[in-house]
C-alpha cells in the first residue's frame, strides 16, 4: 500500500523576528517610527500654516489695492442696479494699465442677489456661495483654488492654482456694502516663497527629530549596556548556584548510599551475632540441660537435691528460651523475594509466634518493586514498635497501618497502653527508639512517637519509597 505523506510547505520564516531583537534595538525602531510619524505630521501642519499665512498676507494687500482703485467706479451701484458702460470701460482701462491689474487674471463684480454686473458671465444670476456671503457681511476672504468649480472652467487650462479673493465694496463714507469684487491672482512668485519657507521648516523639524532620536537612543544604549552587564553577572551567579546544587545532590546521594551500606553491614553483624548465640551459648545451655538430666536420675529419692536441681533446670530452660528468642530477633529474614506487603505480614507473623499476641495489619495498595533498604527499614521498625507495645502495653491490642502516597511510605503502629511521647532523648541501654529513628532518617525520612489523645501510643515513620540515588544493587525488582 502506498503511503501518502502530507507535504507541508515550509513557510518562509523571516530572517529576523521582533522577539529576537535586543530591548534597545526594539526601542530604537519603535521610537524612530513614532518620531518619523510625528515629524511628518508636524512638517505637514507647519507647511500648511505657512501657506495659509503667505496667501492671506498677499490677498490682504491685493484686496486693499483693488478696493482703492475700484471703489470710486462702483459708487453708482449704491443707487442703480447696473453698472454704466462708461464705468465698465474705466475699469477695463485700469486693469490693463496698472501693475496689479496685470497680475489679476480675472475679475467679477457682484451686485446683491447673486447678480454679476461686470466680468465673465455679466448679466447672469448665480447662487450665493459662502465666501461671497461673508464678503457681503463685510469680511475679506482669500483662498487658493485649484479651479475645479464650474465658474472657473475658462481658467482651468491656463493655470494650476490661483488666489481667489472676495472684497466688499462700500459706499464712500459709509459701512454699507454695495458690491463685492471677486478676483483671481496668479500664484507664481508666491509658490516659490511658500516652497522655500516650507523647505526651511522641514529642515528644522527634521533636524529636531534627528537630535531627539540620537539623544533617546544614546540614553537607551547606556541603559541597555547596564542591563546586559547585570544579566551577565546574574547568569554567572545562577551558574555557580547550579554547580553548588549539583554538588549538594551528589553529596546527598553519597550520604544516602553510605547509610544504606551501613544498614546492610549492621544487618550482617546482627546475623553473625545471632548465629554465634545460636551455635555458642544456646548449644552450651542445651548440653548443660542434658547433663542435668542425668544428675536428676542420680539424685532420685533425695528431695532437697531434687528441688535444687529442678530450680537450676528451670533457670537453664528460661535462659535457653531467652537466648533463642534474642537470636531469632537479631536475624533478619530473607526479604529479597518478598513484596512490601508480604514483608509487613512477615513482621506481624514473627511477632505473633514470639509473643503469642496478635496485631492487625491495615495496608492498601502498597506498590511492588520497593528497594530492599526500604523493606528492611519497614520490617525493623514494625518489629521494634510491636516489641515495645508488647512490653510496655501488655495484653492490649496493637495495629499496624501502612499507606503509600505521593512516593512516601507512612507506617503507623498504635497500641492501647498508657501512652508515651518521645522527645528524642536516649537512655543508656534502651536502643529501640533511637535505632528506629536512625533507620528512618538515614533514608531521608522522619520518625515520631506520640501519646494519642484517645489513649495509647502512636509510632509514626515516614520514608521515601525510592530514596534519592538508591543504588541499583539495593533494588530487587
Ligand atoms: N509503646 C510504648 N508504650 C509505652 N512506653 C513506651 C512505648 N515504647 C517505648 N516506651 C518507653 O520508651 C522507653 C524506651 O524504649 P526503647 O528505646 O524501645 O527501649 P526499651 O524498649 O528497651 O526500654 C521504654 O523504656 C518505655 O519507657
Ligand atoms: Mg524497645
Amino acid at each position: 500500500m502506498a503511503l501518502t505523506v502530507p507535504v507541508r510547505r515550509a513557510r518562509g520564516r523571516p530572517a529576523w523576528r521582533w522577539g529576537d531583537l535586543s530591548l534597545a534595538a526594539r526601542f530604537n525602531l519603535a521610537s524612530l517610527l513614532v518620531l518619523l510619524i510625528s515629524m511628518l505630521v508636524t512638517g505637514w501642519w507647519v507647511g500648511a500654516q505657512i501657506r495659509q499665512g503667505v496667501i492671506h498676507r498677499t490677498a490682504a494687500t491685493a484686496a486693499l489695492y483693488v478696493e482703492n482703485f475700484l471703489v470710486t467706479q462702483l459708487q453708482e451701484l449704491g443707487s442703480s442696479t447696473w453698472l454704466s458702460a462708461e464705468r465698465r470701460d474705466a475699469i477695463e482701462h485700469l486693469l490693463a494699465t496698472t501693475p496689479l491689474g496685470r497680475e489679476i487674471v480675472s475679475i467679477k463684480i457682484w451686485a446683491p442677489g447673486g447678480r454679476v454686473v461686470y466680468g465673465q458671465d455679466a448679466g447672469g444670476v448665480f447662487p450665493v456661495k459662502e465666501d461671497l456671503e461673508r464678503a457681503w457681511r463685510g469680511e475679506i476672504s482669500a483662498d487658493i483654488t485649484n479651479l475645479r468649480d464650474e465658474e472657473n472652467a475658462s481658467q482651468r487650462g491656463k493655470f494650476r492654482h490661483l488666489i481667489e479673493t472676495y472684497v466688499p465694496m462700500r459706499i464712500e463714507g459709509s459701512d454699507r456694502v454695495i458690491a463685492v469684487a471677486e478676483f483671481y491672482q496668479t500664484t507664481g512668485p508666491l509658490e516659490a516663497e511658500i516652497a522655500q519657507a516650507q523647505r526651511r521648516s522641514w529642515a528644522a523639524v527634521g533636524l529636531t527629530t534627528l537630535l531627539t532620536y540620537l539623544l533617546l537612543s544614546g540614553l537607551v544604549r547606556r541603559g541597555s549596556d547596564t542591563i546586559r552587564r547585570q544579566q551577565a553577572t546574574l547568569r554567572e551567579q545562577v551558574g555557580t548556584l547550579e554547580r553548588l546544587l549539583t554538588q549538594n545532590a551528589q553529596l546527598h546521594g553519597r550520604v544516602s548510599r553510605a547509610a544504606a551500606r551501613t544498614a546492610a553491614h549492621s544487618e550482617r553483624v546482627l546475623r553473625r551475632v545471632s548465629s554465634d548465640l545460636h551455635d555458642g551459648p544456646a548449644q552450651d545451655l542445651s548440653y548443660a540441660l542434658l547433663r542435668l538430666d542425668s544428675l536428676t536420675t542420680h539424685a532420685a529419692g533425695q528431695p532437697a537435691q531434687e528441688a535444687a536441681l529442678r530450680s537450676v533446670e528451670q533457670s537453664l530452660e528460661a535462659a535457653l528460651r531467652e537466648v533463642r528468642a534474642i537470636a531469632t530477633d537479631l536475624r533478619l529474614p530473607d526479604l529479597l523475594g518478598l513484596s512490601l506487603h508480604e514483608t509487613l505480614e512477615r513482621a506481624l507473623r514473627d511477632h505473633r509466634r514470639r509473643t503469642g499476641v496478635d496485631a492487625t495489619l491495615h495496608a492498601e495498595a502498597l506498590p511492588d518493586g520497593v528497594p530492599l533498604p526500604v523493606k528492611i527499614t519497614a520490617f525493623r521498625i514494625v518489629q521494634e514498635a510491636l516489641n515495645n507495645a508488647a512490653r510496655h502495653a501488655p495484653g492490649r491490642a496493637s495495629a499496624v497501618h501502612a499507606d503509600a502516597q505521593g512516593g512516601w511510605l507512612t507506617l503507623r503502629i498504635t497500641d492501647g497502653g498508657p501512652g508515651f511521647t518521645w522527645t528524642g532523648g536516649a537512655r543508656e541501654g534502651h536502643l529501640g527508639l533511637v535505632g528506629m529513628r536512625e533507620r528512618a532518617e538515614s533514608l531521608g525520612g522522619t520518625f515520631t512517637v506520640t501519646a494519642r489523645p484517645e489513649g495509647g501510643t502512636a509510632v509514626e515513620a515516614r520514608v521515601p519509597l525510592h530514596p534519592a540515588e538508591s543504588h541499583p544493587e539495593d533494588r530487587d525488582d
